[in-house]
């Protein structure tokens, strides 16, 4: 009895220690699966570690886009893409294609010929089915689902699509096109619809809309993707729990694409730096209320657990994230679970104890 009791110190401390082993991944293999957006760069770090320990799942945070990796008509950049894609063959993470269609990050070529005038709607068509033949065809081993239309949707109430030079030239065509492009280069890729913004009831009623009616036209579109770009001020969980509601309705697989909870309080427009930008401290205050978010998110997306297949963070850790120049350049955000000494955050426990 004695050697027994001598023995409970260390059987406490190895079950300890296999409990802080655990990542955010074991924590949710239950419900869905934990995805992280990456930069080639990243994977030569030590934040590769965490990604191993915490996630299950990859998306290119920019290599796959198409400025990165198709700079030039007749010229692939895929170095950014490849090491990605042979991080995740190798480790056996799933991988998410991100994005073959977004009107941001397009190369210049793209919508213009030689004299620089603007191409027509059949040629426009003819380099997108060209783009997304050639990046979905040679992931088609790795990538198990792909955005290919991303924010095609009018933040303005008054307006329907995005008017884009994708729209300008071709109109809305293009978006089921590229649906139809990505389903015949790999037919078992899971592709989706992706969209910021989705907790503005009237967007999300537009998104639904444009979803049901490619649907009833036959497009191949399978999942809806909710990027989940929020802040200390929102969702509030009545918002947040209508969006999942009416989303899920759709009966399609949903996925949170892009989470991450900035430390201030939501802008949806770039502006200049004020007095106020300078204070950038990770406050208890701003600890706390981050953590009131994510414990909320969580507690939904549990809630919508038979739709929901994957929630993805956008970016690793809060060294660094697109936020720490968005709304506002260099202004320091803390958007994510991990710190930047990649120790988990309040947020985190509220995150996993369920
Ligand atoms: O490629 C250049 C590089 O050559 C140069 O050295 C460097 C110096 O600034 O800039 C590099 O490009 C930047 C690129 O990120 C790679 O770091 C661009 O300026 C910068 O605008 C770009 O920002 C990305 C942004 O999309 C573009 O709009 C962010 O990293 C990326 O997180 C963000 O991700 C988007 C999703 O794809 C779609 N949903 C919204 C989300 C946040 O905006």
């Amino acid at each position: 009895m004695k050697n027994i009791l001598l023995l409970l110190p260390i059987v406490f401390s190895t079950v300890l220690h296999a409990q802080q082993e655990k990542g955010l991944k074991d924590y949710y293999k239950n419900y869905f699966d934990i995805g992280v957006a990456v930069s080639r760069h990243a994977l030569q770090t030590d934040e590769a570690g965490l990604i191993l320990q915490q996630f299950g799942s990859m998306t290119a945070e920019n290599a796959m886009k198409m400025g990165p990796i198709h700079p030039e008509e007749n010229r692939y950049n895929f170095v950014g893409g490849d090491s990605i894609a042979a991080f995740a063959k190798r480790n056996n993470l799933k991988l998410r294609g991100h994005t073959l269609c977004w009107h941001n990050q397009t190369p210049r070529w793209f919508f213009t010929n030689a004299t620089g005038d603007t191409v027509t709607k059949e040629v426009l068509l003819q380099r997108l089915k060209d783009h997304i033949t050639t990046v979905v065809t040679r992931y088609k081993d790795v990538i198990y689902a792909w955005d290919v239309v991303n924010e095609v949707i009018a933040d303005s109430p008054n307006e329907f699509y995005r008017n884009s030079t994708f729209y300008r030239i071709a109109g809305e065509d293009f978006i089921a096109k590229a649906f139809e492009y990505a389903h015949a280069a790999d037919p078992k890729a899971i592709l989706f619809y992706n969209d910021y913004n989705e907790i503005n009831a009237v967007k999300r009623g537009k998104i639904i809309k444009m979803v049901n009616d490619l649907r009833a036209k036959g497009v191949p579109i399978h999942g809806i993707g909710l990027q989940g770009h929020w802040a200390v001020n929102e969702p509030s969980r009545e918002q947040l729990d209508k969006t999942l509601e009416d989303f899920s309705k759709l009966g399609l697989p949903m996925q949170i694409t892009e989470l991450d909870i900035s430390v201030y309080p939501k802008e949806h427009n770039a502006r200049e730096k004020k007095a106020s930008d300078y204070d950038t401290i990770f406050s208890a205050e701003k600890q706390e209320k981050q953590m009131e978010v994510y414990k909320l998110c969580f507690e939904l997306f549990r809630k919508y657990k038979k739709s929901i297949t994957a929630v993805t963070f956008w970016n690793i850790s809060d060294r660094s994230s697109w936020l720490d120049n968005f709304p506002v350049r260099e202004r320091k955000d803390y958007p994510l679970l991990f710190d930047k000494y990649l120790k988990p955050k309040e947020a985190f426990d509220a995150v996993v104890k369920f």
